[in-house]
């Protein structure tokens, strides 16, 4: 006899939540299984984000791993990687041994990425007892001092206030297309531009992980992907050191998207300070009323929005992506410029597509609604908007994003990027951030 009971049907956030646990290495989650077998910064940021709504330890232990990977010098690298024999390959990519500021019985990357990881932090210990927090706050702060610490450091050379991005995977928004602009113009090395030239790029999908799982109109051309991987190249051959990457350095950026959320993140962390009851380093506190002064050069008032600037010509890029709009999240502009990037992100030929927000708008060259950064919406960057529209006062808008993400995820399940036109779900198809930070936003 046939059954007809059916199964009840999942709910969005047990299918989320299964995503999570099947991406799941004990000590830290992968953002997805086959594609992204290591520990990513910002993804474990997020990760803890949504991990936290139904299992608050386990949520810490996502951020201790990420803390494992930190540098003598203070930098939270932006991969932390496996340790098993048959990611050999990965590792000697970055071989991040080659700099003794690089932790010991660990390989890492030698660059960073978005410092999201305070706000990860306060969100956990929201979720925990008044004593497990202040316990875990406690533990945790010294190592967000010093990595805070670094980025002033070693990457704001002319005490401006913004930090420098050194490699576009510093700023998590890989290919998007200003860096590859700059990439082409400015450190393009010829043995490439004759692989350009002599259609030789087909050959290199042999050496992709990615390519060989997903179709290739859906990730970064090869060579994007070539010229990414020469300039990872150059830092391993200076060994990570600063001072020698700086003195030839071609590629060096401030990325607005990174700085806004460094500016949240340096507020956050006065907060956590506070509940800890410690106190922040006073120079530090001085370096991070600056950086909110400085943020504000980077406004472009024709276009209304922010730009990224090229450190070396000290010149705006004025190519327009979803960073452009993200200083709403960093919560420190003026109401006035606040009300102009809404407008922006609201303009439905631009970045407001049927299936908000386009990582790269619509209207300009370069946009590709299937590519990775270059067109296609990702739900963490929807999400930095969601918070920072509502914390800016921007309720109706937020709540509008928010629906929308929700329903996105919820029509196709937590995949990596979306199509802005058609909603498709792209890349890579049971991507962490993607359900965690639906989770997240299921329980607001
Ligand atoms: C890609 C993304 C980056 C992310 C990483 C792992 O490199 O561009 O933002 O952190 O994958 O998911």
């Amino acid at each position: 006899m046939e059954d007809v009971t059916s199964k009840p049907e999942k709910s969005l956030r047990q299918i989320c939540q299964e995503v999570l646990v099947k991406n799941d290495r004990v000590t830290h989650t992968v953002p997805s299984g086959d594609l992204y077998p290591h520990q990513w910064l910002w993804d474990s940021s997020f990760i803890a984000i949504g991990i936290v709504q139904y299992n608050p330890a386990r949520a810490k232990v996502e951020i201790l791993s990420l803390l494992k990977g930190q540098w003598h010098n203070g930098m939270i690298p932006h991969m932390v990687f496996d340790m098993a024999p048959e990611y050999a390959a990965d590792r000697s990519a970055w071989r991040s041994w080659v700099s003794s500021k690089s932790p010991d019985h660990i390989a890492t990357s030698g660059i960073t990425q978005p410092p999201i990881i305070a706000e990860a932090v306060w969100r956990v210990g929201k979720k925990l007892s008044k004593s497990e927090r202040v316990l875990f706050f406690k533990k945790v702060l010294p190592k967000l001092i010093k990595y805070h610490q670094w980025m002033y450091d070693e990457r704001d050379p002319h005490d401006e206030g913004l930090i420098i991005q050194i490699n576009p995977y510093e700023t998590g928004l890989d290919n998007t297309p200003p860096w590859m602009n700059q990439l082409r113009e400015h450190s393009r090395p010829a043995w490439i531009a004759l692989v350009e030239k002599l259609k030789l790029d087909k050959f290199i999908n042999v050496a992709r992980r990615d390519t060989r799982k997903l179709p290739p109109e859906q990730r970064m051309t090869n060579i994007d992907a070539l010229m990414l991987w020469d300039s990872v190249t150059r830092l391993r051959k200076k060994r990570y050191d600063i001072n020698k990457i700086l003195h030839h350095q071609l590629f060096a950026v401030e990325d607005v998207a990174f700085n806004s959320i460094l500016i949240r993140n340096n507020q956050i962390l006065e907060d956590i300070a506070g509940e800890a009851r410690r106190k922040l380093p006073k120079s530090l506190l001085a370096h991070f009323e600056k950086s909110k002064i400085a943020l504000e050069e980077l406004w472009d008032d024709t276009y209304g929005v922010y730009f990224n600037r090229d450190f070396v010509t000290n010149k705006l890029m004025r190519s327009p992506t979803v960073a452009s709009l993200l200083p709403l999240y960093a919560g420190t502009i003026t109401k006035e410029r606040a009300d102009k990037l809404v407008k922006v992100m609201k303009n439905d030929h631009s970045f407001w597509l049927r299936h908000p927000v386009a990582s790269v708008p619509k209207n300009i060259i370069g946009f590709d609604q299937n590519r990775y950064w270059q067109g296609p919406t990702w739900v963490n960057t929807n999400w930095l908007l969601i918070d920072g529209l509502k914390r800016m006062g921007y309720e109706e808008e937020s709540n509008a994003l928010k629906q929308k993400t929700i329903d996105l995820v919820e029509a196709q399940g937590p995949w990596e990027y979306f199509n802005p036109h058609t909603g498709k779900g792209l890349g890579a198809k049971d991507f962490s951030w993607t359900a965690a930070l639906t989770i997240d936003l299921l329980t607001q």
